[in-house]
Parts: C-alpha cells; structure tokens; sequence
C-alpha cells in the first residue's frame, strides 16, 4: 500500500482553511493537525473537519515526529522563523507568498532545504492555473509577436493586512505571472504608492517593471477600490491577450489586432496607420483549481523528490523585486535597478532599449540576462 505523506497546516485564518480542503482532498495526503494561536479561527477550521486534531501551539506541529511535512499560512512576518523551524525538525515545507520578508531569509531557507534534502515550495497559486499556463504557452510560442508591454490591475475594497503593504500582499499574483510569461528577471523597477488608512501601510501602489528590449510591465494595486478587478493585458506586436480572472468560464480573450506604421512613405497624405482588426478568439481551459494543483505539486515532490516549480529560488526572486519596489517606494518612485545576487541600488533609469547605458552599473545588465529566474510550466 501507498505511504500516505502526513501534513500540519499552520494559520487557519483567511487561507488556511482553503489549503486544509486541497490537502485532505489529495489522496496521497493524510492531513493530520491544524494549528492556530486564535482558538476562534482553529475551533471554526475544526468544526469544518471533524477529524482533524488543533492545536495551539505552531512547535506541537513543527516537532511532530508523525509528521513530514508543514504548509505555513500565517502572516508574512512569521513565516521565516516557523519555515526554519519546520526545515530544521526534517519537514518538507510549504510556504504562503511571499516567502519571508528579506531575501536573505529566503537565502537562508534555501540553504537549510539544500543541507538537509528537503523539500520548499512557495505557494504562487497562479502559475497553476489553467489560463496563465495558457497564456504562457501562447507567449512562448511566439503567436502574440514581440510583446510589448502587459498591464495588471488587482483591485478591491480590503483585506488589509497589518503586517504587509498592499504591493507585499497582492502584486506578487501579478509579478510571478508576468516573470513567468516573461521567462525574464526585470533590469529595474520603480513603485509609488500611498498609505490612506493605516499609517506607513500603503493601500494603492503602481508599481513599472523594466525588461530588456524596451519591454515593461505596470501593476496597479489597491485595497481601496469599490469594483473587485483582476484583470491583465499582454500587448503583442502581432496580437493582444486579455486575461480577466474573474470570468467564469472565458477568462482569456485573444484579440487578432495590430497596428502598422507604413514601411515607407514621401508625402504626409500618403502617410497612414494601418490598423488590423481580426476575430477575437476564446481558448477552452481546463476548469481545475490552481490551488489543489499546487497542493498536489507539492505531494508529487515529496513523493518523487524532485524540485518544485515554486521552490525556494522562485520564492526568492520574488522577494528581490518586493525589495526593490519597497525601496523605490521609499523615494517616492526612483527607480531601483537590480544588481548581481546580493542586492541593487538606487539609480537613474537604463535607458530604454536594453543596451548598457554608462551611468548604468556594469552588475545590472548582468542580472538583467541572468537565467536562473527562466521557469517552466507544468508539464
Ligand atoms: N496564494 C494566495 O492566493 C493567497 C491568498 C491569500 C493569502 N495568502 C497568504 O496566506 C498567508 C496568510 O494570509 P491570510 O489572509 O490567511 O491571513 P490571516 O491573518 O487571515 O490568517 C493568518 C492566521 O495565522 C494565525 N497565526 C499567526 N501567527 C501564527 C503562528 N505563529 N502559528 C500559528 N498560527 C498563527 C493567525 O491567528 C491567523 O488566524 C499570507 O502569507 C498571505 O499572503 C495567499
């Protein structure tokens, strides 16, 4: 008989609950005990399932020699302490975006998991799902032309979070996917932002990311918005997506439309913009949760040991460009280029073709190629 991998899932608050449903629904999963330091949010997690057994106390899990693995929803603070307790007490570890608040808390996680062969996945939800696989491959593929620039808006009224900026809380969704269609680490980044309610918490940030090629990518978010709004454009040379996640059913639209400035022309009457207007086309998706996906990911690594999409490095790169964006939003919007493994500065922009500028560090371009970020989708 199969060996059931046994899981303690760590926060019942807001998320917890979701991955304690996809953890008991895989069966290759025994999920075994939940924890929360609010016994409101652990009796109401327990009152779903009543076989579950709930705790109180994060190290009962962590040091559970029945165990082999901990998925840690809590708030963003506390994951680097509880995801190194878990890897030092020999669990596999799933984390909740963003990894942890530092990238060399993420260093370190990395490293813990390396020494001791365990598994660390980070959850990006997204890059499980159905349409930004789908969009991914239509990239990749080259069917859009050159790309442009994508455009992603994530808006609604609230969850505020206490601990954690709006940027830290809903743009890594938009930049984990927009890196992934991308299979592209930004050379800069530049964020403005304001806090309205809680103070020093911004609730509306805009965030511009800088590719090399003259590609950029802007990310609006805001807790402050009465519409709900998920919603992202990727701009080709040759063809447009439109990806609105809140769709049902079609949630990507691919638009055959262009336009052309004339090759050549002598007088401006001859001069005229050719403009393409082709059928719009609506790509069927599997209707599968992303969230289940990446649950099960995490138990096929495990099982198989091999590495996971999300791991530790993708978590990391993510928390390099939250950096960044937090420094930028510091000036109020300067831009911060990415320098080599250990940080970026503060600087005046690259200039906008992707070639090296002289005022430019020499580490940036570096980073701006640099291969590690190039992730795959699922096969
Ligand atoms: N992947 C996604 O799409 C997605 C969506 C929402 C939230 N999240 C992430 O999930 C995490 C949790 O977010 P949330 O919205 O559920 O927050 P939340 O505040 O609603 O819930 C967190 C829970 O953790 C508990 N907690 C705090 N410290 C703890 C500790 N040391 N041990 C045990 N329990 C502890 C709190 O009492 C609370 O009930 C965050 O990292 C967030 O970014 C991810």
């Amino acid at each position: 008989m199969k060996r059931l991998i046994r899981v303690g899932v760590l926060g019942c608050g807001y998320w917890g609950p979701l991955l304690i449903r996809n953890f008991r629904s895989l069966p290759d999963c025994r999920l075994k005990v939940v924890c929360d330091l609010d016994i409101a949010r652990l009796k109401h997690a327990c009152a779903l399932y009543s076989d579950l057994e709930g705790v109180t106390s994060p190290e009962r899990v962590i040091k559970g020699t029945d165990l082999e693995a901990v998925v840690i929803a809590t708030p963003v603070r506390s994951h680097y302490a509880l995801a190194k307790a878990s890897l030092l007490a020999g669990k596999h570890t799933f984390i909740e975006k963003p990894m942890a608040t530092s990238t060399a808390e993420c260093e370190e996680l990395i490293d813990i998991a390396r020494r001791k062969g365990l598994i660390l996945m980070v959850d990006h939800t997204f890059l499980y799902s159905a349409p930004v696989r789908k969009i991914a491959e239509i990239v990749q593929a080259g069917d859009l032309g050159e790309i442009r620039y994508i455009n992603s808006r994530r808006l609604n009224l609230g969850l505020f979070q206490k601990d954690i900026n709006v940027a830290w809380d809903l743009a890594p969704h938009d930049i984990s996917i927009i890196l992934y269609i991308l299979s592209e680490f930004p050379i800069a980044i530049n964020c403005q932002g304001n806090a309205h309610v809680s103070p020093g918490v911004e609730d509306v940030t805009n965030m511009s990311l800088f590719f090399p090629h003259k590609r950029f990518a802007t990310i609006q978010s805001s807790w402050l918005e009465p519409r709900k709004i998920r919603e992202m454009t990727i701009v080709g040379s040759q063809r447009m997506i439109v990806y609105d996640d809140l769709q049902t059913r079609e949630k990507i639209r691919i638009y055959d439309v262009r336009v052309v400035r004339p090759p050549h022309y002598d007088t401006f009457a001859e001069f005229h913009y050719s403009y393409h207007y082709g059928d719009s086309y609506i790509p069927h998706l599997q209707q599968e949760e992303p969230l289940n996906l990446a649950c099960r990911h995490f138990i096929d690594c495990i099982e198989t040991n091999s590495h996971p999409i999300t791991g530790g490095r993708h978590g990391l790169e993510m928390i390099r460009v939250l950096e960044g964006a937090s420094a930028s939003l510091k000036t109020n919007g300067a831009p911060f280029l990415f320098g080599g493994p250990n940080g970026g500065a503060l600087a005046p922009m690259p200039s906008n073709d992707g070639a090296r500028s002289s005022s430019r560090p020499k580490r940036a371009s570096r980073t701006a190629s640099h291969p590690r970020l190039l992730v795959r989708g699922i096969t």
